[in-house]
């Protein structure tokens, strides 16, 4: 029986809790297609499933980490008909939800949480569950695609589609935001940027934000927000900070503004808000979900199409995915922190 690398995560308490074993090589079944995967990315994600602190249920001992991985498809199996052997796949994040409205079963299916991740040589996926990666992409490049890309681009074009010319406030630096960035800035959008650091401001602006903000010496960055937008406020936010954000990300819309609630990167010790400004300002406050396959294609077109090139900051070695993950607990990134694996 062949055999492959994988890693499983041993008890949920920590950064240091991905163990290396081996596995047998899976087999493709009716319907399923053989992927060798080739990288994988990582997201805050993975520290809260790590370190036992994710806020929804998820049991993942034993199973493999990480959601978001690229390969190239090895074989199919009986009946399978969207692939085929040497294309250029990558998982998607849920992998029962096809199209349309968040399906109930989204984070039960959810890989490397609800079922087994990617951080392995190799794994099976029903055909379902792939998606072709755009053709100017490295498997690098296109592992950070599944759960960051998407999440950002259903946030723009989930629920009322960004338009040229609207303004886009993306928060920090990591994964998610520099993709709504770039995505925003490819469809003519104006972006405005925060950051702790000034380096990654200016890294920012390099990658086409108009507007940036410091927010430790702005605290109160939605008046510069404001300012920066002759007072009329920004058409979306990517609020990945939580409750420790969510007021200012608020007090930074236009009226009829979309905040996509996505993360929790700034929990308050004691949180509090009055909603009134929701009412005053007509903001819709949406949830968002990673997305569907039907979101991850439509904007692996737009990504071929702008020939959009995903910030990866650091690729890590198969052996060192434990150092991965810790450089990317230390928040010194910008963009992606990937994990090659094979060759
Ligand atoms: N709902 C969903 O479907 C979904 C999908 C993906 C991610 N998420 C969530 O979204 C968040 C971002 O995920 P990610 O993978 O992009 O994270 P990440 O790459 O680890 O992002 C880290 C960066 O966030 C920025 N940050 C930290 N605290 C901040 C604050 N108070 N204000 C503004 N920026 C802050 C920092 O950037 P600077 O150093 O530049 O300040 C930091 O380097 C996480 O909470 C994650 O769980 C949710």
């Amino acid at each position: 029986m062949a055999t492959m690398k994988a890693y499983e995560i041993g008890a949920a308490n920590g950064l240091d809790t991905y163990r290396l074993v081996t596995r047998p090589v899976p087999v493709a079944g009716p319907g399923e297609v053989l992927v060798r995967m080739r990288a994988a990315s990582l997201n805050f994600r993975d520290i809260l499933l790590a370190s036992g602190q994710y806020p929804f249920p998820a049991d993942v001992t034993h199973l493999s980490p990480l959601s978001d991985g690229a390969g190239e498809v090895v074989s199919v199996g009986e009946g399978t008909t969207y692939f085929a052997p040497g294309d250029r796949v990558a998982g998607i994040f849920s992998q029962s939800w096809q199209g349309g409205a968040q399906v109930a079963d989204a984070w039960s299916t959810a890989l490397g949480g609800g079922i087994d991740g990617v951080l392995q040589e190799y794994r099976v996926f029903h055909q379902n569950g792939l998606v072709r990666l755009p053709d100017h992409l490295s498997f690098e490049e296109g592992a950070t695609l599944p759960c960051a890309a998407v999440t950002a681009w259903n946030a723009l074009y989930g629920l009322k589609p960004l338009q040229a010319g609207q303004t886009v406030l993306v928060l920090g630096t990591g994964g998610v935001s520099i993709f709504g960035l770039q995505l925003a800035h490819a469809a003519g959008a104006r972006v405005v940027a925060t950051s702790s650091s000034n380096e990654k401001l200016e890294k920012a602006k390099a990658l086409g934000a108009d507007e940036v903000i410091n927010y430790k010496v702005h605290p109160d960055w939605a008046t510069e927000v404001r300012r920066l937008t002759g007072g009329r406020g920004v058409d979306h936010v990517i609020e990945i900070g939580g409750t420790g954000t969510l007021a200012q990300s608020i007090g930074s819309v236009n009226i009829g503004g979309i905040v996509s609630m996505v993360g929790l990167l700034a929990v308050a010790d004691a949180p509090s808000m009055n909603p009134m400004p929701i009412l005053t300002s007509g903001a819709v406050v949406r949830g968002v979900l990673v997305g569907s396959r039907e979101l991850f294609e439509n904007m692996n077109r737009a990504i071929a199409h702008h020939r959009i090139k995903p910030v990866i900051d650091t690729v890590y070695p198969f052996e060192q995915a434990t150092k991965a993950l810790q450089a990317l607990a230390e928040q010194r990134h910008v963009g992606k922190i990937v994990i090659k694996i094979g060759d």
